[in-house]
C-alpha cells in the first residue's frame, strides 16, 4: 500500500506543475501568477479540495497524443471563503496557453452542475487562449456547454468572473453572462476579435489594451464590474464580493452582529446639499455616512458615473446602493446609467438584497444621440427592473425628482416600501425655469417687464412644487425626515422590511425591454 501511497502521491505532486516550472517561471516573468497560487489567495488556507487532478485531453490530431498534462488545463474544486463554501476553476496557462478543450470543458461543467446542485458561487479565474484550436468544433462545443449551465445557474447562485490573461473570441460571452466581471489592469484582455483582425476589418489600428483592456471594459464598454492594480489586490476583492452575498437565491445574506444603540444621529449630513439647487454635490458623502463602517463596495465605478450603484451593510444586513451623482452630468439619466443600474437592481432581486435608492435626478439626458441610441428602450429596463424588483425597496430623495426619473427611480407607485424625502426634496413634472417658461410662456412674453414676471412665475413656483410636501399630502412619500436622523430611520425600515413578502404575478419569464 506504501508504494502504491506513494505513487499517488507522486503523481499529484507532477499535476500540480501543470505546464511545467519553466512555463511557470514565463508566467511570473509576465507581472502573472500560477493558476494553483491565484487559488491560495482567492480561498481560506488549508480549504481548497480539488477534483479531476488526472483528467486528460482525448484528442490525437497535431501531435496531441504525444502531449498530455494531467488536469489539461484547468483546476477545478470547491473551497471556503471566511468559512462559507464556493466552487471554482482556474485556467492554467502553462498548459497549451489554457486553451479549452472538451475534457477542460468538461471539468468546469462538472464543477458548474455540482455547485447548482449545493446551491454555492461558482467563481471562474479565466486566463486563456480560447478554444484549444487543434480540437476544432469539439471545443467550441465545449464552450457552449459551458455558457448554458452559465445561463441555466443566472439567478440561482451567484456568478463571478475573473480575468487574469487573455480571453477571446466567443470565450468573452461565458464572463459576460456571469453577474460580475473583475479584471486586472495592463494584464487581462477581453475582445470578440483581435487587434489584427480589427485593422484587416475595418483598417483601424488598436493596441490590445485600448481594444480590450481592463480600463477600455471598465470606463467606455461596462463589460468589466471591477478592475485594480495587481492579481493579489483583485482575488481580495472577489472575497470582499462574496461577504455581501448570500450563497444561492434561496439563501440569506451574511448579517454581521449590530448593536442599535451605536446608531447616532448625524448633522453632517445638513450640511451636504448646497442652498443652489443647481450646484452639484457629491452623493457618495451621503453614502459613506449612511452605511456601516462608512464601508461602500463600488461596483461599476468608472462607467455611467452619474450613477453609483455598490453594495454595503446597514444596521449588520447586506444591502445594494443605487444612487444618482449630481456631481456627474448633474445626476441625469443616460443610456448608459439605465443599462449599469437596471443589471445591478435585477441581481439584488435576484439574490434577496434589499436596495436603496438616493435620489437626486433632473430627468432623462435629452438630445439626438440619445433618443437615437435607444433611451427609451434603455430607460425602460430601469423602470421594468425595479417595478418587478420584490426585494425590500426604500428611497430617500435628497433633492430633485423630476418628470420620467421620479417615477421610475423606485417610487411608491412602482412598489417602493417606504419612500422618504428630506425637506430639500423638489418633486415635480420638471424644473422650475423649464416649467414655467411652457405654462407661463404669454404671460410672460405679454409683460411690459417679461425679466420681473419670470422671476415671479418662478417665485410661484417653487413655492407651489418645488418641494416634497404636495407628494407627502398624497402619501407619495410616506414621511419627510430630518436629514440628521437618516441613518437610524433607514436602518430600522430595513429591519421592519426583513418579513416582507411580494410576490410576481405567475409566467413563464418576463420581456424585459433588452
Ligand atoms: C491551442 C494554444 C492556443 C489555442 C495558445 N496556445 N492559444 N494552443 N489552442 N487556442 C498555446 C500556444 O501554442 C503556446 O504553446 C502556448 O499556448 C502559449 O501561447 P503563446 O502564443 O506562446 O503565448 P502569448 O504570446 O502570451 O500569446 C497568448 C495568446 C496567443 C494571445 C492567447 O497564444 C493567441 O493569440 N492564441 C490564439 C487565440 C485565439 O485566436 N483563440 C481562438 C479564439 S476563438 P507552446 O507549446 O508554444 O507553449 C475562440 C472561440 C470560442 O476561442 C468560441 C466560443 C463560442
Amino acid at each position: 500500500m506504501k508504494n502504491k501511497i506513494d505513487e499517488l502521491l507522486k503523481k499529484k505532486e507532477k499535476a500540480k506543475l501543470g505546464g511545467g516550472q519553466e512555463k511557470i517561471d514565463s508566467q511570473h516573468a509576465k507581472g502573472k501568477l500560477s493558476a494553483r497560487e491565484r487559488v491560495e489567495l482567492l480561498v481560506d488556507e488549508g480549504s481548497f479540495e480539488e477534483i479531476d487532478i488526472f483528467v486528460k485531453h482525448r484528442a490525437s490530431d497535431f501531435g496531441l497524443n504525444k502531449q498530455h498534462f494531467a488536469g489539461d488545463g484547468v483546476i477545478t474544486g470547491f473551497a471556503k471563503i471566511d468559512g462559507r463554501p464556493i466552487a471554482l476553476y482556474s485556467q492554467d496557462f502553462t498548459v497549451f496557453g489554457g486553451s479549452l478543450s472538451e475534457a477542460h470543458a468538461e471539468k468546469i461543467v462538472k464543477i458548474m452542475d455540482t455547485a447548482m446542485k449545493l446551491g454555492i458561487p461558482i467563481i471562474g479565474l479565466n486566463d486563456s487562449g480560447g478554444a484549444r484550436i487543434q480540437e476544432g468544433v469539439v471545443s467550441l462545443g465545449g464552450y457552449a456547454d459551458i455558457f448554458l449551465r452559465n445561463t441555466l445557474a443566472s439567478g440561482v447562485v451567484p456568478q463571478i468572473s475573473v480575468i487574469l490573461g487573455p480571453c477571446a473570441g466567443g470565450a468573452v460571452y461565458s464572463p459576460a453572462i456571469t453577474d460580475f466581471v473583475f479584471m486586472v489592469k495592463n494584464s487581462s484582455y477581453m475582445f470578440v476579435t483581435g487587434p489584427n483582425v480589427v485593422k484587416t476589418v475595418t483598417h483601424e489600428e488598436v493596441s490590445f489594451e485600448d481594444l480590450g483592456g481592463a480600463e477600455t471594459h471598465a470606463s467606455k464598454s461596462g463589460v468589466a464590474h471591477f478592475i485594480f492594480d495587481n492579481e493579489v489586490e483583485t482575488l481580495l476583492n472577489v472575497r470582499r464580493l462574496i461577504n455581501f452575498l448570500p450563497l444561492n437565491f434561496r439563501d440569506k445574506c451574511p448579517e454581521l452582529d449590530f448593536n442599535f444603540k451605536s446608531i447616532k444621529r448625524e448633522e453632517k449630513f445638513n450640511d451636504i446639499i448646497p442652498d443652489n439647487p443647481n450646484k452639484p454635490y457629491d452623493m457618495k458623502k451621503i453614502i459613506e455616512l449612511l452605511v456601516d463602517q462608512n464601508d461602500f463596495f463600488e461596483v461599476h465605478s468608472g462607467f455611467a458615473e452619474n450613477i453609483i450603484v455598490g453594495f454595503a451593510k446597514m444596521g449588520g444586513m447586506s444591502i445594494g446602493i443605487i444612487a444618482n451623482q449630481p456631481e456627474v452630468l448633474a445626476g441625469v439619466l443616460d443610456i448608459n446609467a439605465s443599462v449599469k443600474s437596471a443589471r445591478f437592481v435585477r441581481f439584488c432581486d435576484a439574490f434577496n438584497i434589499p436596495l436603496l435608492v438616493l435620489e437626486d435626478v433632473p430627468g432623462f439626458l435629452p438630445g439626438t444621440e440619445q433618443e437615437w441610441g435607444g433611451i427609451i428602450r434603455h430607460g425602460a429596463k430601469l423602470l421594468y427592473a425595479f417595478a418587478e424588483a420584490t426585494v425590500p425597496k426604500i428611497t430617500l430623495i435628497t433633492r430633485k425628482a423630476y418628470g420620467g426619473a421620479y417615477d421610475v427611480m423606485n417610487s411608491k407607485h412602482i412598489r417602493g416600501d417606504f419612500n422618504y424625502a428630506w425637506p430639500s426634496a423638489e418633486i415635480a413634472v420638471m424644473g422650475p425655469k423649464g416649467a414655467v417658461e411652457i405654462i407661463f410662456k404669454k404671460e410672460i412674453a405679454n409683460s411690459p417687464n417679461p425679466d420681473e414676471e419670470l422671476d415671479n412665475k418662478l417665485a410661484e413656483y417653487i413655492e407651489k412644487f418645488a418641494n416634497p410636501y404636495i407628494a407627502a399630502e398624497r402619501g407619495y412619500i410616506d414621511e419627510i425626515i430630518d436629514p440628521a436622523d437618516s441613518r437610524i430611520k433607514l436602518i430600522k425600515t430595513f429591519q421592519l422590511l426583513k418579513t416582507k413578502v411580494d410576490n410576481n404575478p405567475k409566467k413563464k419569464h418576463g420581456n424585459i425591454p433588452l
